[in-house]
């Protein structure tokens, strides 16, 4: 028997590939509990409005709540008829409250204003389940951070030695961009909290429904303001891709990072086996392959959000078919979270860093020329001719093989008189990090505000 909500004026049904190509249950049935959140607060508004009564209401109720339950069970699943999870779960209810009171739930309502609510519905969900797998990312950053209070690390500019940093400092460089992540996400919700259930198929209802109450029930702050807009627009959806495909593209940046320090070039850090794959053929190897798939997906994310943009482009209001296709890549995007949060966390949690490496890689590349030319400065020498005395001092000891501290006094003299023996206090990476001491650097008191700043903000989401 053909399930179809919209059979009446048609004399036959539809052909197989018109059917095949409508269907969509294999990607919306995930909304089932909400489209059967939604019913029972459509329910209790056509009750409201005088289209159901207290029987009725009590009966319906009870058959969605009974529907709920074999969904959750797999008692109750989609058949091929059910063009989608709103057919499907209107063909469920009137088996269980039966043909007439089941009949009576599709006053006032479309599939239009259903499936725009829902899908807000779904992602305001998997929003903040979501900023939770990034904080537990953020805290992986913060337990490395804290274990490494002092480790100094070369600080990269286009990946080329530039300054010594903290590798805290660093770690929780990491964590700003998340954390902004995990706010871009709770600051959409506020447009996303809004519910287009009552805006019926464009025009709204004229049975007297109250989108308000629905929206109070539902979870949303209010409803929507213009129903043909309600039902119309995905911005929303839209907005959340990008959220996440920033996201994406953040922890692809963690990721790139991971896979090169752990090259044997780099040496910087260690996978722990949980969180490494091995070669088939090559019995030595082991594998950044968290941090490869991070990468990997992260372009996935993108491309979800670019096919979402494309898809939502040019449309005429309000609701057209094309629609239907807002779903899978948000969705995707959500599925590719799920799997990549909790792996990053691990992979990052349990990385294991060489520090002595670190420290001695610190100053290589003449990272302290800076100091030289900022301790000039704080001598009275014009920052030009200061950043000309540095350069030379890298030239000279370029050319003798030998570090920045290794210069004699006399050659020390020679390039500049003002550069006296007292530079060496800067001349240790130790001098230098503490010395970058303003708001945000990198000398260590400045990284423990850092920490501490962030774990608070952490306690306060
Ligand atoms: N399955 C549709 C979607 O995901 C919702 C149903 C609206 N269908 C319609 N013929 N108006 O957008």
């Amino acid at each position: 028997e053909p399930t179809a909500l919209w059979g009446g004026r048609f004399s036959s049904g539809p052909a197989e590939a018109m059917a095949a190509l409508s269907l969509s249950t294999h990607f919306d049935w995930r909304l089932a509990r909400y489209d059967i959140a939604g019913s029972r607060a459509h329910a209790r508004v056509l009750h409201g409005a005088n289209l159901l009564t207290a029987d009725e209401l009590t009966g319906m109720i009870e058959a969605l709540d009974v529907l709920e339950a074999d969904v959750v069970s797999g008692a109750f699943t989609p058949v091929l008829a059910d063009e989608d999870v709103h057919t499907a779960l209107e063909r469920g209810l009137m088996d269980r409250a039966g043909k007439d009171l089941g009949g009576k739930l599709r006053a006032g309502r479309s599939r239009n204003d259903q499936i725009a609510t829902l899908f807000r519905m779904y992602l305001r969900d998997a929003a903040r389940f979501i900023a939770g797998g990034v904080l537990d990312v953020v805290e992986a950053l913060l337990f490395q951070a804290q274990r490494h209070p002092d480790a100094a690390m070369p600080g990269r500019t286009h990946l080329q030695h530039a300054q010594p940093v903290l590798l805290a400092h660093h770690l929780l460089a990491h964590t700003q961009s998340l954390l902004r992540d995990v706010d871009r996400l709770r600051d959409w919700d506020k447009r996303a909290a809004v519910s287009p259930y009552g805006s019926g198929a464009l025009a709204g209802s004229s049975l007297g429904l109250d989108p308000a109450a629905i929206a109070a029930e539902l979870g949303f702050d209010a409803p929507a303001e213009n129903s043909i807009d309600g039902t119309a627009s995905r911005d929303f959806a839209a907005e959340f891709a990008f959220a996440v495909a920033m996201l994406g593209v953040n922890l692809s940046r963690i990721a790139e990072e991971v896979i090169i320090w752990t090259t044997a070039e780099f040496a910087y850090a260690t996978l722990d086996d949980a969180w490494a794959t091995g070669s088939s053929i090559m019995p030595q190897k082991k594998n950044p392959d968290v941090a490869e798939l991070t990468r990997g997906k992260s372009g996935r994310l993108i491309g979800n959000l670019t096919g979402l943009l494309a898809t939502l482009k040019a449309q005429p209001l309000a609701y057209n078919r094309d629609l239907q296709e807002d779903k899978e890549p948000v969705f995707d995007s959500v599925d590719q979270l799920k799997l990549l949060l909790p792996a990053i966390a691990g992979m990052l949690s349990t990385l294991t860093f060489h520090t002595d490496r670190l420290a001695e890689l610190a100053p290589a590349g003449f990272t302290l020329a800076t100091d030289i030319a900022e301790w000039l400065v704080r001598e009275g020498v014009p920052f030009r001719v200061a950043h000309e005395a540095a350069g030379d001092c890298v030239r000279r000891a370029e050319d003798r093989g030998v570090g920045l501290a290794d210069l004699t006094d006399a050659e020390l003299a020679e390039v500049n008189p003002s550069l006296t023996p007292k530079v060496r206090e800067v001349l240790t990476v130790t001098g230098s990090i503490a010395s970058r001491d303003a708001y945000g650097g990198t000398a260590p008191q400045r990284v423990a505000e850092q920490r501490d700043r962030v774990v608070r903000r952490i306690e306060e989401y």
